[in-house]
């Protein structure tokens, strides 16, 4: 596969080089991409230096797979281009997500819905991945009726002028301002922009994005997001409604036998999901799994997974590895040959 990793200079960039290298995803021409700004400075890949290019650059090299994690803008303005030399896209940003001409893929959940016509593909918001990661075993099994969900999210989450605001706070040092107020020794009830309905973009991204990964709009979803001053990894309390009653060690035992879930519970040894923990892994890590004792059929859980793997990089290196494994991109057959 020729791929371009758009967004390469960023926070979700590195970790998506790292995670492609890994998982020694197929690739015979890597372009690597990024802003005017980064063109000309050099990235390694595989311990080989690559010469960042910029966006029309890449669009003229044709590549098979193009992974952006630039910016919903970068996307909304480029993404096109690519689908139209025969690319196809996989965008990390929001701005395709709730298209009803696009997919939006968890690939354990739904990659069964692409196809080689899918051109432009969504990778879901950080959060919302490691929620339906464990929501989707309980809906099937249990029938979700209402989910109220209130996340600890990380500065990295927010992108690399935000962990510099962080560390600079700790340092002592004044510099630029990723958010309006300090995030160091704070918590900011404030993830992306306010909108109308006095939510935020990320709440209602998290309201709204299971319902199409899940293929289902009788359950409801509600948020509050958070930013806490942690360097990796999203945290969240998630109280589940079900229309039918479950036994405990029935639900642990399901989302142990899930694929890319890890049951971390027992207080007996305070054994719990931790963002310094979950840093740097694929799995999304749930714990504390509690009967609601106030009222039927109701669960409460907290689940920890690392925003840039599970939550962007990984997620989206998987999605290309399903086109590649289901002959879905241009040149599946070459690139197996
Ligand atoms: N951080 C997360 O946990 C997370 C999770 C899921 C999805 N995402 C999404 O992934 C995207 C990147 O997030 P991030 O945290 O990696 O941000 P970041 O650290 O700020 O990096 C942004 C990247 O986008 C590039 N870029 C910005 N404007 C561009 C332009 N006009 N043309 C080409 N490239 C441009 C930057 O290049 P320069 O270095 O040249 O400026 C840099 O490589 C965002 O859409 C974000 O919503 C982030």
């Amino acid at each position: 596969m020729k791929v371009a990793v758009v967004g390469a200079t960023g926070m979700v960039g590195e970790v998506m080089l790292q995670v492609l290298a890994e998982r020694d995803f197929p690739i015979s021409e890597l372009l690597l991409v990024a802003s005017e700004r980064s063109v000309g400075k050099t990235l390694e890949y595989k311990g080989e230096k690559h010469t960042v290019i910029g966006l029309a650059d890449a669009v003229a090299a044709q590549p098979d797979i193009a992974i952006f994690s630039a910016g919903g803008d970068t996307s909304l303005e480029w993404a096109p281009k690519f689908a139209e030399v025969g690319t196809t896209v996989i965008d990390n940003s929001s701005a395709w997500r709730m298209d009803p001409t696009k997919k939006l893929v968890v690939p354990e959940i739904n990659a069964s819905e692409l196809t080689a016509e899918d051109k432009i593909i969504a990778n879901p918001n950080c959060s919302t991945i490691q929620l339906v990661m464990v929501l989707d075993p309980l809906h099937k099994k249990y029938g979700m009726k209402r989910v109220v969900v209130s996340t600890y999210q990380s500065v990295s989450g927010t992108g690399l002028k935000a962990v510099q605001q962080m560390e600079n706070e700790a340092a002592g040092i004044e510099g630029d301002m990723a958010y309006p107020y300090p995030i160091n020794r704070n918590a900011l009830p404030h993830c992306d922009v306010f909108l109308e309905n006095g939510y935020t973009k990320e709440e209602m991204k998290l309201a709204r994005e299971p319902q199409k990964i899940l293929d289902d709009r009788t359950f409801s979803v509600t948020a509050t997001a958070v930013r806490i001053p942690t360097a990796g990894g999203h945290s969240e309390s998630v109280n589940i409604e079900f229309l039918n009653d479950f036994e405990l060690a029935e639900v642990r035992q399901l989302l142990s036998e899930t694929p890319g879930v890890v049951v971390q519970d027992n207080t007996d040894t305070n054994t719990y999901p931790m963002p310094m923990f979950a840093h740097g892994k694929d799995d999304v890590f749930v714990g504390r799994i509690r009967r609601d004792e106030t009222q039927p059929n109701t669960l409460n859980m907290w689940i920890v997974a690392d925003n840039l793997r599970k939550g962007a990089a990984t997620n989206a290196v998987q999605i290309a590895e399903y086109l590649v494994e289901n002959n879905l991109v241009s040149n599946t057959s070459e690139a197996v040959s």
